[in-house]
């Protein structure tokens, strides 16, 4: 059974779906350990309402983002963990991780990438006035949201729509392409090929 970590900053609800997931039989996986960058993120809360092992490193405890990088490095390895998902993870991740798990962190974002990368990026969407919006699950390299697309799920922008509704709905489709990503990526289904990840039946 896969082995995973899961990096948070905040309200945890990727997280939820992805203890879901493993609950009701879908993964066949287990969180061995999230890890908040943010002491009273809510996602630390519904990790131990789980009983999953969840720990706050802060980053000002340590004198460099290499440090800081280096001390997660050792409790994913403490671990075993084979597969690091960011949840609403709010830095940015540098070598030390990146080189140590490559290919093996992958990542969601609320819009259809490229299109939209950083933050508020369903704002970003709706303020452009796109007509449909959507989410991306992508594996994670050097350039902010720039990694190869596993998954990716539109939303059609209503005439009602605010950005707040709009992202309800796109939230609501995370919380399903994050597992059945996850689930394809603990199934080794997943080949990175250049820009493309293949998707083997
Ligand atoms: C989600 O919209 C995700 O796409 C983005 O950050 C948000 C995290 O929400 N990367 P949650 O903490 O999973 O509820």
């Amino acid at each position: 059974m896969i082995r995973i970590a899961v990096l948070v900053s905040g309200r945890g609800s990727n997280l939820q779906a992805i203890i879901d997931s493993i609950e009701n039989g879908y993964l066949h996986a287990q969180i061995s350990i999230v890890i908040s960058d943010i002491s009273d993120a809510y996602a630390l809360v519904r990790a131990k309402t789980h009983g999953i092992n969840a720990v706050h490193i802060d980053p000002k405890s340590f004198d460099s983002k290499e440090s800081y990088e280096t001390e997660i490095l050792r409790v994913l390895d403490s671990h075993n963990v084979q597969l690091v998902l960011l949840a609403g993870y709010m830095k940015i991740l540098g070598k030390p991780l990146l080189n140590a798990y490559k290919n093996r962190i992958v990542n969601i974002h609320p819009a259809l990438l490229p299109a939209f990368p950083g933050l508020h990026a369903q704002e970003q969407a709706f303020k452009h006035g796109v007509k449909v919006a959507g989410c991306t699950v992508h594996f994670v390299d050097e350039e902010l949201d720039g990694g190869p697309i596993i998954l990716q799920k539109c939303v059609e922008v209503k005439e009602d729509d605010t950005a707040q509704t709009l992202s309800e709905r796109i939230l609501e489709q995370e919380h399903k392409i994050y597992p059945e990503a996850i689930k394809l990526f603990a199934e080794n289904k997943l080949r990175i090929d250049g820009r493309k990840v293949k998707i083997i039946k």
